[in-house]
């Protein structure tokens, strides 16, 4: 569930502090990569060393650090976490979350973020039901702010009732829930096609391409990392699978083909692999022998099955977003459109493969998105970047197509 999720977890000082230890602990089992703030009471609780060694991070506390605003300024560590979850959260840090106040690192990331905040209260019960917390919270919660707790119970300082922070595995399960329910593509299910595909002429020689699934990969990981219940249909690569998406490894189209077909229903196809157009008609059991004085063999080659084509034309189980990409190196926009229309697919991904652009195989891609309305062209960036912007363009058409039909 929180595989490839990142989390930046700010321990403020409080005595529950010791169970954020465990806190990260559960996160990382569950495939989280968890990055810790310290308050500077916070280490009165717990140590930096002990935070760093359970997260294998480094830890944060000082604002005023050189090398950490250097390294990872507090605009970049806000920015680079997909859930702020602020464990144990004092009245002291909610308080000055409430009125703004930025006054130590941990305050000032909770500001300068663009993503949401879960908070687990922790305290004495009278502190939690004094009007001034009560009024922190309800400012907090009109903000979007999440809670996670806090319980009631025995207290650390022997009185009893509300203010107890949630055990670790409750909290777990509040971060499970919001990513569940509030990633842009949950409940979404994606066919993602990478890679190259390589088609047998004997059972040591093979016709292939230079598909490295960069690009193909990176789009697998952007859909996952927006809540897309993702697989990934893969000829061989180098790429490493990316986190929380189900890999199916395939050699030939015909293969690759019968994966995708079997991963059906969906709601989302991308086709980013090339595949092979072709295939030897005859694959021979046995290595074809080269014999003195006799001609090359000749290779008859006969039509692979067109996987991008299939999903676009796969009736009551069509995915309701069809994208495919168009590798060509002349004529461009116009090769691409005409692909769109004769595949039957939704959107088109158009990008130059010729030699110099080092497209196949490099980590950059300029791509011009084609649709029903016309074509869009995007600057060069990384394939990662690419990926993440047609995820939020997916994204997007499906917000467009809910509002629509409400
Ligand atoms: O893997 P990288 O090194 O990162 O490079 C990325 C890429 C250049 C491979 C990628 O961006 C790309 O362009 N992929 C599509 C390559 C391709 O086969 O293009 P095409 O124009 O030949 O095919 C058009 C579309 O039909 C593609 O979506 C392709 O996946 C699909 N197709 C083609 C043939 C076939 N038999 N079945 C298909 O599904």
């Amino acid at each position: 569930m929180l595989h490839g999720k990142r989390i930046l977890l700010i321990i403020s000082g409080g005595i529950a502090a010791y169970k954020s230890l465990d806190l990260i602990r559960r996160l990382r089992e569950r495939g989280a990569a968890v990055r810790c703030v310290l308050t500077e009471s916070a280490t009165q609780f717990v140590t930096p060393l002990s935070v760093s060694a359970l997260s294998e991070d480094r830890v944060y506390g000082d604002l005023f650090s050189l090398t950490d605003e250097a390294e990872m300024g507090h605009i970049q560590l806000s920015r680079d976490a997909d859930l702020l979850v602020v464990a144990p959260a004092t009245t002291n840090i909610m308080a000055k979350m409430a009125q703004g106040i930025g006054d130590d690192l941990a305050t000032t990331v909770l500001l300068a973020t663009d993503k949401d905040v879960l908070v687990a209260p922790s305290m004495n019960v009278r502190m939690w039901e004094h009007a001034a917390t009560q009024a922190n919270i309800a400012t907090l919660r009109s903000r979007g702010i999440r809670f996670a707790g806090p319980t009631e119970g025995a207290m650390a300082c022997g009185e009893f009732g509300e203010g107890r922070m949630a055990e670790p595995l409750e909290i777990v399960a509040e971060i499970e829930t919001y990513f569940a329910t509030s990633a842009p593509l949950a409940g979404r299910r994606a066919i993602v096609t990478s890679g190259p595909t390589l088609e047998a002429i004997d059972p040591v020689r093979y016709v292939a391409n230079r598909s490295s699934g960069k690009q193909g990969h990176a789009i697998a990981a952007a859909l996952a990392g927006m809540g897309a219940e993702t697989v990934l249909v893969t000829g061989p690569t180098n790429e490493a699978a990316p986190a929380g998406v189900d890999v199916q490894q395939i050699e030939s189209a015909q293969e690759m083909y019968d994966a995708c077909m079997g991963a059906l229903p969906a709601d989302i196809a991308v086709c980013a692999a090339a595949v092979a157009d072709w295939r030897p008609a005859l694959q021979g059991d046995s290595k074809i022998k080269k014999a003195q004085g006799t001609a090359p063999p000749s290779i008859e080659m006969v039509e692979n099955p067109d996987i991008l084509r299939a999903l676009s034309a796969a009736g009551n189980q069509r995915p309701a977003l069809v994208v495919g990409f168009a590798a060509e190196t002349d004529n461009l926009i116009d090769n691409a459109t005409a692909k769109l229309a004769r595949k039957e697919c939704d959107w088109i991904i158009a990008n130059d493969v010729s030699p110099e652009t080092g497209t196949f195989g490099g980590d950059t891609n300029t791509v011009h998105l084609i649709t029903a309305t016309g074509a869009e062209d995007w600057p060069e960036m990384q394939k990662s970047d690419v990926a993440d912007r047609l995820a939020e363009r997916i994204a997007g058409h499906f917000d467009q197509t809910t509002e629509a039909a409400q």
